[in-house]
C-alpha cells in the first residue's frame, strides 16, 4: 500500500491508519532537524536589532548553559522565540506548543508566557501595559519567568558577547525531541529546576 484507501478519514479501516501511523512516526522523528533548520531561517526575521533573531537566540541559550542550566532549559532558550517566524503576534505561546510535549513544564510556562513578562522592560515605550505579567502573580513558576527574561532574554541583544554556534547545541535539541512526548518523567509537572548551578557553569566554562 503507498497511499490510504479512503479519501474522507471517516472511511478509514484499522489498515489504513496502521499504515499512517507508520509514516507518521518516521517523519516526526525528524522533527529535531526541522526546527534546526528552522532556527536558521529566524536569522533572516525582525531586523533593527543590533544580533539577528537567531544570533538572539543562540545568545541566550549560551547564557543558559553558561549559567549552569540544564539541557531543558538550554533548549527552551535556544527555541524561546522560534515562533517569530510564523506567529509574529503570539511567538511565545508558538514556540511554547512546540516544547511543551518534550520538556519540563516549568519551562514551557515560562516560554508561552514570556512575551507578557517582556513587556516589563519596554511596555511603556509602546503603549502597551509594563505590567501586564502581574496577571500571573499566582503561579509557581512566575519568579521562573521573571528570571528567565532579566537574565537571558532582555540581555541577548549584545553583538559583542561570545555566542556558541547552533551546531554546539544541535545534539541538546535532537536529545529533546527523541524524548517520549508527554513523558510523565519529563513533563515533570509542578517541578522547578534552577536556572543556575554554580558547580556545572564552573566546569562548563573550561570547555
Ligand atoms: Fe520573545
Ligand atoms: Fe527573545
Amino acid at each position: 500500500m503507498e497511499t490510504v484507501k479512503f479519501t474522507q478519514m471517516k472511511d478509514g479501516d484499522r489498515e489504513d491508519y496502521a499504515f499512517l501511523t507508520e509514516h507518521e512516526t518516521e517523519y516526526a522523528s525528524g522533527t529535531a532537524d526541522r526546527l534546526l533548520a528552522a532556527m536558521v531561517e529566524l536569522d533572516k526575521s525582525l531586523s533593527g536589532y543590533k544580533v539577528t533573531r537567531l544570533g538572539h537566540s543562540l545568545q541566550a541559550a549560551t547564557r543558559a548553559w553558561n549559567a549552569g542550566a540544564d539541557i531543558d532549559w538550554v533548549v527552551s532558550a535556544l527555541l524561546h522565540d522560534i515562533g517569530d517566524i510564523y506567529a509574529p503576534y503570539n511567538h511565545d505561546e508558538y514556540a511554547a506548543a512546540i516544547i511543551r510535549p518534550f520538556v519540563r513544564e516549568q519551562c514551557a510556562w515560562v516560554v508561552e508566557k514570556h512575551g507578557d513578562f517582556q513587556l516589563i522592560y519596554y511596555g511603556e515605550h509602546v503603549g502597551a501595559n509594563p505590567h501586564k505579567r502581574d496577571a500571573f502573580r499566582e503561579s509557581a513558576y512566575f519568579d521562573d519567568c521573571a528570571e528567565f527574561c532579566e537574565k537571558w532574554d532582555q540581555s541577548s541583544f549584545n553583538p559583542n558577547y561570545s555566542t556558541r554556534p547552533l551546531e554546539f547545541f544541535s545534539p541538546m535539541v535532537t536529545e529533546v525531541f527523541a524524548r517520549k512526548s508527554y513523558d510523565p518523567a519529563v513533563v515533570r509537572a509542578n517541578q522547578r529546576e534552577a536556572m543556575s548551578n554554580s558547580a556545572l557553569a564552573a566546569a562548563r566554562s573550561a570547555i
